[in-house]
């Protein structure tokens, strides 16, 4: 008896969901997204998912790419070393996708990376900003800007204000935090400036009063904080408690739904470096900005914003590139001029990288001031 074999087969098929059934239905294109949705950068991996998430439904609603919908995949790697490469070898063995959308965190981005490159699948990182990322091959691209440049952006601000005698703490496992924070430093250095005192912390800390101490001891005037804001807004309290006065200063790592939650008031009067500002008065941003609150009920933030763009690019090289195979696709993607995104005008540069401006923020009142917009 054929039939009842060939249902027990597809009863077993659907029960260990056989990708084969699930996402390579006809007429899409699977596209793999990992992002932390869960852990100690979750609200990184929630909005940038949530952006790409919305840039795909609106592909979609206005026909999809190339005749066809986008399926997205999208995996949690609870923000811990070691899910990155796991996931990522499953989207691409199992899933098939054409391309990969993530990750924000660079540690966590330089992981997948050279897996994406080794199976020649493009990756578009929507928010790492370390350099090596991009430099893993020609197939790992960014839309974003890259830490020698923003680590100026802070240093050039703080020698404007005249902080010259300036203290660096750093987080050691993260990629971002050290490169960073040595961007950074060789600036204020080479512009006659100080370093006053260098204090070192690991992700998931949580006393940081040793390395303060030691920080207020060298009576700095400005703090420089490269790290992510679960452990940023941590460091900010306990810095008010030691009676530090001086102001924090800080990259995009800052950004995150718990920083003031949890930092409170202890941050106002602080400045940080990031990609984007939902209260730009251009039409495009309005745009978005609108249809994200519709859609989730809160204002986006900037990897939110990237998510987004990553998601709007990829489709664009996807329609110029005619096909989803992988070198022609990979060639559109690194062919993408004047883009007009969200977070700026997107050109990739022969390093696959995104030559854009930065903006500038200020704490107070509960929130985040525009300051300025530096261009690169
Ligand atoms: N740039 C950070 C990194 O490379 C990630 C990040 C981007 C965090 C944007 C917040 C906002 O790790």
């Amino acid at each position: 008896m054929q039939t009842p074999q060939i249902l027990r087969v597809l009863a077993l098929a659907a029960s260990v969901s056989i990708p084969v059934f699930s996402a390579m239905a006809e007429g899409e294109i699977p596209v793999g997204e990992f992002a932390s949705l869960t852990g100690a950068s979750a609200s990184f991996g929630q909005s940038s998912h949530k952006g790409t998430e919305l840039a795909v439904e609106q592909i979609n609603a206005a026909g999809g790419v190339l005749g066809k919908k986008i399926r997205l995949i999208t995996e949690d790697d609870q923000s811990q070393a070691g899910q990155p490469a796991t996931i990522v070898r499953k989207l691409i063995s199992q899933d098939k996708v054409v391309a990969i959308l993530g990750e924000v965190a660079s540690s966590k981005s330089l992981e997948a990376a050279p897996i994406c490159q080794q199976n020649k699948i493009p990756m578009i990182s929507p928010a790492s900003t370390n350099p090596k990322v991009t430099e893993v091959g020609d197939y790992i691209f960014r839309v974003c800007f890259i830490d020698p440049f923003q680590g100026t952006v802070m240093s050039k601000f703080a020698r404007g204000k005249g902080w010259k005698k300036i203290a660096v703490l750093t987080d050691v496992k993260q990629d971002y935090s050290v490169g960073l924070a040595e961007f950074f430093v060789k600036d204020i250095l080479a512009n006659g400036g100080e370093i006053v005192r260098e204090q070192k912390y690991s992700t998931g800390d949580k006393d940081f009063k040793p390395q303060l101490t030691s920080i207020k001891a060298a009576q700095p005037d400005a703090i420089f904080v490269p790290g992510y804001y679960g452990e940023v807004s941590l460091i900010a309290k306990q810095a008010k408690l030691l009676g530090i006065k001086v102001p924090l200063l800080g990259g995009d790592g800052w950004v995150g739904d718990s920083l003031l939650k949890v930092a409170g008031k202890s941050l106002d009067g602080s400045f940080f470096s990031s990609h984007f500002s939902a209260s730009d008065k251009a039409e495009k941003v309005q745009n978005f900005v609108s249809k994200f609150k519709a859609k989730y009920g809160e204002v986006p933030d900037d990897m939110a914003a990237l998510g987004y763009d990553s998601a709007m690019i990829l489709a664009d090289a996807m329609r110029r590139a005619g096909t989803t195979e992988s070198a022609a696709l990979r060639d559109a993607i690194a062919g993408t001029k004047g883009f007009d995104a969200v977070t700026g005008m997107i050109t990739l540069d022969a390093n696959r990288n995104a030559s854009k401006s930065a903006v500038i923020l200020s704490i107070g009142n509960g929130g985040f001031e525009f300051v300025e917009s530096v261009q690169p």
